[in-house]
């Protein structure tokens, strides 16, 4: 898979990034704020699904990107899409919110 177009998001896949994945890592466990920039194509999306991936922190994938002519709707549906994409991987989380909520 390592010649696949799309950003890669295991571990095996990624190509000589051990440095900066450990570095990464680090960052998102303890830092409060972490930028990743390069060049375009240099694989800063798949170092940081990876990291990601490996972490174990709770994240919301958000992607921004949108077409010239987006409107309110699709940035909703923008944030709708990460954060149902967030419960999915956390569904554990879900369990929790429902509890608390039974509790009272
Ligand atoms: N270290 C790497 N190991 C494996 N594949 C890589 C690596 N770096 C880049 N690639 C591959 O190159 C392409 C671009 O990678 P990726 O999308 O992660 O880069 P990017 O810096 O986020 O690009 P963009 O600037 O367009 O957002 C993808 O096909 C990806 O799989
Ligand atoms: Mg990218």
């Amino acid at each position: 898979m390592l010649f696949s177009i799309e950003p890669k998001s295991r571990r095996e896949d990624l190509y000589d990034f051990d440095h900066e994945l450990g570095m990464l890592i680090k960052f998102l466990r303890g830092s409060r704020l972490t930028l990743v920039t390069g060049l375009r194509r240099t694989g800063k999306t798949s170092l940081m699904r990876v990291a990601l991936n490996e972490a174990g922190v709770d994240y919301v994938y958000v992607d921004v990107r949108l077409s010239l002519y987006a409107n309110y709707r699709d940035v909703v549906e923008l944030f709708i899409g990460a954060i149902n994409d967030f419960l999915r991987r956390r569904s554990s989380i879900v369990d929790r919110i429902i509890n608390a909520f039974k509790k009272r």
